[in-house]
């Protein structure tokens, strides 16, 4: 394993892989990470339609041949029937992490009452960490601030490369190593 860490960003729009639209909630994952990351990290970065074997294909390239510790996707979450990202997520995970979509959404709850229609989920793949983000721009903050104290220890667990955070962004929680008794 490399000691750079690796992070996929994949952004799923059938608009925005057209080109209709330009992407701004991949760029967003990036700016956030590049924030709040004091440890160096190398972003691969997808965009992708919302098309299942397509994202179960790109998430376990991104882990298995890329050894991506971490995965964000955004967009696909939602009620409309091309929606597919968390199924994608499960069916590529060993075992689901669902705290993660219950904190999102009850954090985006207090701006927007529609993001109790948000599916979003988290999972891992082997020692990889896959988490879905809704498709807005907006989210992208929101979400990740709630959930980014987590994911250092997370990673930790799985044995992968150690995450440092900029304390004044967002802290990085490690509960503290219980004395020998
Ligand atoms: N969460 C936050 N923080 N901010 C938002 O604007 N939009 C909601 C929800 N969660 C939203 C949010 C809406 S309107 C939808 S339809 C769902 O996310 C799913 O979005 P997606 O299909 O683009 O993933």
């Amino acid at each position: 394993m490399s000691d750079i860490a690796k992070i996929g960003i994949v952004t799923i729009s059938d608009r925005a892989s057209k080109g209709i639209y330009a992407d701004e909630s991949g760029p967003a994952i990036v700016a956030f990470l590049t924030e709040a990351l004091t440890t160096p990290f190398e972003p691969l970065v997808r965009v992708i339609p919302d098309e299942r074997p397509l994202i179960e294909g790109t998430l376990r390239d991104l882990v298995d041949h890329h050894d991506c510790q971490l995965v964000v996707t955004t967009g696909g979450t939602g009620p409309a029937t091309r929606d597919v990202t968390p199924e994608a997520t499960e069916a590529v995970c060993d075992r689901m992490m669902p705290g993660f979509g219950e904190l999102m959404r009850a954090v985006s709850l207090k701006s927007v009452p529609t993001a109790i229609l948000s599916r979003q989920t988290a999972g891992l793949r082997g020692k990889s960490l896959i988490i879905n983000l809704p498709g807005k721009p907006g989210a992208i903050r929101e979400c990740l601030m709630a959930v980014f104290p987590a994911v250092p220890y997370c990673i930790d667990l799985m044995e992968g490369p150690r995450l440092e955070t900029r304390p004044e962004v967002v802290s990085a929680f490690r509960p503290k190593a219980k004395p020998a008794s």
